[in-house]
């Protein structure tokens, strides 16, 4: 991953200069304060607390686009009491807060747009108690996705939301996202395995949102409210997570078609016979050679006349059963004018290929700058969403990668930067991705099914929420945040 190189304010947002605007005035936040420091340090220590250069330039970015937002220190708190403790004093003084993950999110969620405090969740790096008799375990948020998967499974358990990012993002972003990945099409995205948080509110106070239980029918659902909330109305400090008896058999096969539009249209007759695949995902010409390029390796060779392909899999723990879907899987394929299947029969071939899907962004990342678009809509929808993409980047001169998990009709669009004007990127550009945005409402859509609104996404919200939606989330905001202290200038806030 490239470092941003030099300090940006988003050309969409204007939240940063408004930030900006408001120091100095009575209700803007204030500076980090030599005072306030010094509290800061007896909290975390000196060894926890950081104000150099680098430190702040680490956290100031993500993987969104080139963006940079200096913070004015970073703390690494290890503890609950820790946070609130903080959290007392940033609410006191008006600081501004944002808390950050592993940084890989898309849509500049952990940008700290107003400088203020970082709050960096490494430290929270702990498993707490894997209930086994109950299949749950309680985790802290900063533990890599992948590692406490990999735990798990060596006990036969599954926790199954996967992002591409998992070798690096931290659970608490993936909870803070509502992220999801390829297996969410067969087993729901995070909020669908969340039971219970802890949360650190902005004014220092501790609640748990549920209960440790499958089923709560018990007053308002904060669990779901604060899953998805991107950090904006508290901090998560433990999770609570369902567990599920770990799959023993995977299938998968890479299907190459001459038309992508053919492609798309196979995903929703392949669920119409009856088949739930563990995976089902697109990519497009581009992204596959860009990931083959990136990666150094194929175990398959891509055709010249591929356009796109599908990457299936199906899981479970019954091998005859999951063959018979792919026979299923490939009459329908056949009907859809695919080219020849390639079936992955070891699990090297397996890790290889889910390498090259896992690897899209960073190669596009790789070739050049680029606005991610998460768009999302019912799955049958995907072939005219995918033609509205082309057409609209034809009408305003912008060229698009686009892959992403086809059975969720979950599409990242990425929209080249290119050689392209700085008038064409900012002006241009947000005007076709309007105009894609305004396509996936009227199919029944919306503007992100993973990877939030955070920073970038918000000049779109008037496309999807009426201004009475708008309001409500804004009152919800206030009620968990009077102040405005955390994470200000994302989602609604
Ligand atoms: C993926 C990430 C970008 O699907 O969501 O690879
Ligand atoms: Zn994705």
């Amino acid at each position: 991953m490239g470092q941003p190189s030099e300090i940006q304010l988003s050309p969409n947002s204007g939240v940063a200069s408004k930030s900006e605007n408001k120091r100095g005035k009575s209700n803007a936040f204030r500076p980090i304060s030599a005072a306030v420091l010094t509290e800061i340090r007896d909290i975390v220590s000196e060894r926890y607390l950081h104000t150099d250069e680098t430190s702040r330039r680490d956290c100031g970015h993500d993987e969104t686009e080139d963006l940079l937002f200096l913070p004015e220190a970073v703390v690494e708190p290890a503890s609950t009491t820790e946070i609130s403790a903080l959290m007392r004093v940033c609410y006191r003084e008006r600081i501004a807060v944002t808390v950050r993950g592993g940084g890989s999110g898309l849509a500049g969620g952990a940008l700290p747009v107003a400088g203020g405090l970082v709050i960096s969740m490494k430290r929270f790096d702990k498993i707490l108690h894997l209930d086994e008799r109950n299949f749950q375990v309680t985790v802290e948020p900063g533990i890599i996705t992948e590692h406490l998967q990999n735990t798990l499974k060596e006990k036969g358990l599954f926790y199954p939301p996967d992002p591409s990012s998992r070798g690096w993002s931290f659970i608490g972003g993936n909870v803070s996202t509502n992220a999801g990945g390829p297996r969410a099409v067969k087993y729901g995205v995070v909020k669908d395995h969340v039971l219970n948080l802890e949360v650190v509110l902005p004014n220092g106070e501790v609640i748990w949102t549920g209960a440790n239980t499958l089923k709560n029918s018990t007053g308002y659902n904060l669990t779901q409210l604060l899953v998805g909330s991107e950090g904006t109305l508290g901090i998560v400090t433990k999770i609570v997570l369902k567990l599920q008896p770990h799959p023993t058999q995977t299938l998968l096969m890479l299907v190459p078609f001459r038309s992508a539009e053919s492609a798309c249209a196979a995903v929703a007759a392949i669920f119409q016979a009856g088949v739930t695949p563990s995976a089902l995902e697109f990519m497009e010409r581009n992204a596959i050679d860009w990931a083959v390029r990136y990666v150094g390796e194929t175990p398959v060779p891509i055709r010249e006349e591929d356009a796109a392909h599908l990457l299936i899999e199906v899981d479970g723990f019954h091998l005859e059963g999951l063959m018979a879907d792919c026979e299923t899987m490939t009459r329908v394929l056949e009907q859809h004018d695919c080219g020849e299947i390639f079936f992955a029969d070891d699990d090297t071939t397996k890790t290889s290929l889910w390498k090259l899907r896992r690897n899209v962004a960073h190669a596009v990342k790789k070739n050049s700058i680029y606005k991610e678009e998460d768009t999302v809509v019912p799955r049958a929808e995907l072939p005219r969403l995918l033609k509205k993409v082309k057409d609209v980047g034809a009408k305003y001169g912008f060229e698009s990668v686009c892959y992403g998990h086809a059975g969720d009709g979950n599409l990242h669009v990425n929209i080249l930067r290119g050689d392209l004007s700085e008038q064409a990127w900012n002006e241009n550009v947000p005007q076709g991705i309007r105009e894609i945005f305004r396509f996936v409402k009227s199919v029944g859509g919306t503007i992100s099914g993973e990877h939030g609104i955070g920073l970038v996404q918000r000049p779109y919200l008037d496309i999807v929420f009426s201004k009475t939606e708008l309001k409500l989330m804004r009152q919800i905001k206030r009620v968990f945040d009077p102040r405005g202290i955390l994470n200000p200038g994302k989602v609604v806030a």
